[in-house]
Parts: structure tokens; sequence; C-alpha cells
């Protein structure tokens, strides 16, 4: 069985669909860098084991990313995935989780890199906006795409409202691909592009009917 650590920065509800999302993957530990963070009594509730590698507490980016490298590398995972982690990593630990470490990005990347996702796509007029899982690179949310889902913009949309149905999407398509994953059924590709191989998989686009009126 392979295995995950889950990064959290707040309240965790991509985790908690990865955790109950049925991946086959073995979730060894939830850290966060917030040691506030809600998601962690919840993952400690469901006796995954729960730490905090508070950013504050380093003097420097490296040193923060050397820590936290090695509280993840304690469990020897197979794949960590950035479940609302909302802190920029140095290319060092990138380079140390090669191919392991997975994003879920609230934007149809690469449209939208960055923070306030929702309000950005309402100002430029998107009609379709979206989530993105992607391999992380030293890149800015610009690594391979995973899977991605497309919602509506609707006319009176707020960010709220927007957030809203675009994360009911990322909690579809994270454990998708998790289950991918955890299946041997993606990797790190080479030239940029991830395919999802074996049968059964038509598309590893999932455009999402309108489920609100
Ligand atoms: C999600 O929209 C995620 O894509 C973004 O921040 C939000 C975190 O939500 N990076 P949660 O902590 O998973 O509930």
């Amino acid at each position: 069985m392979k295995s995950a650590v889950i990064l959290i920065s707040g309240r965790g509800s991509n985790m908690q669909a990865l955790v109950e999302g049925g991946t086959g993957l073995e979730f060894k530990a939830v850290i966060s860098n917030r040691p506030e963070a809600q998601g962690l009594a919840w993952a400690r509730s469901k006796g995954i084991a729960a730490q905090a590698v508070d950013h504050k507490a380093f003097a420097d980016r490296e040193a923060f990313d050397a820590a936290l490298g090695d509280a993840i590398a304690a469990h020897a995972p197979d794949f960590v995935l950035y479940a609302g982690f909302m802190r920029i990593v140095g290319e060092r630990f990138v380079n140390r989780f090669q191919g392991k470490l997975v994003n879920i990005h609230p934007s149809l990347l690469p449209s939208f890199p960055g923070l306030h996702t929702h309000r950005r796509a309402l100002e430029a007029g998107v009609k379709v906006h979206g989530a993105t899982v992607h391999f992380v690179t030293a890149a800015l949310d610009n690594g391979p795409i995973v899977i991605q889902a497309a919602v509506p913009v609707l006319a009176g949309d707020t960010e709220e409202t927007l957030a809203q149905r675009v994360l009911a999407q990322e909690h579809r398509i994270y454990p998708q691909a998790a289950r991918w994953l955890a299946q041997g059924r993606i990797e790190f590709p080479r030239a940029g592009v991830v395919q999802v191989s074996g049968s059964g998989v038509s598309s590893d686009a999932l455009i999402s009917p309108r489920t609100d009126s």
C-alpha cells in the first residue's frame, strides 16, 4: 500500500476529502505550518498523527524547509499531498521530494496562479473557472497537471459563492488523483504532460455539470 503525508495550513476540508475518499492511500501524518490550524484536531480524531512545524519558529525559509522536510521524511511517504498548504517552499525542498509533491489549486491553471483566485477570476470576467491538481515544481502553481474540474461562473456570483462551487469540485478531483497515485497509474512526467495509465479512464479532466440553479 502506498502512503502519503498531508500538509495543511487551515481548516483542512481537502484533507478530509482525501482521508474519507477511499483513495487506497495510507495517510501516515498530517503536518501544518500553523499550530492553530483547525485540521490538526480533525486528523487526530481520525487517529492520524498530526503535528505542527511552525514556520514562525525558524529564522529563514531554508531552516523551515529543512525542518518540514525532516518531519515528512520521518514517515517515509510515497507522496506528500498539499491540502490548503499556504507556504511557499524553496527549490531544495522541492528537489528533496521530487515527483512526490502534489498540490490542489483553486483555478484552472495556468490561469490565476497565486492567491485570491476567485476574486481575480470574477474581475477578469471569465465564464469558466475551476480547480487543478498538479505536481509541485519549483515554479509556483506551475507543475504538470493531473486533473482539473471546471465550473461555470454565474451572474451574481460573489467570491464566496464561486469559492464554494469550486471547493465542491476540489473535493471530487483530489481523491480521484490520490486514487490514481495509489494505483501507480500516474507519475511525475519527464515531458511535462501527465498521462493516466490503465483502462477505464476515459479522460483526465472532469467537467462538472451545473449542480446549482
Ligand atoms: C482550497 O481552496 C485550496 O485549493 C486552497 O485553499 C483552500 C483550502 O481549503 N489552496 P481547505 O483547507 O482544504 O479547506
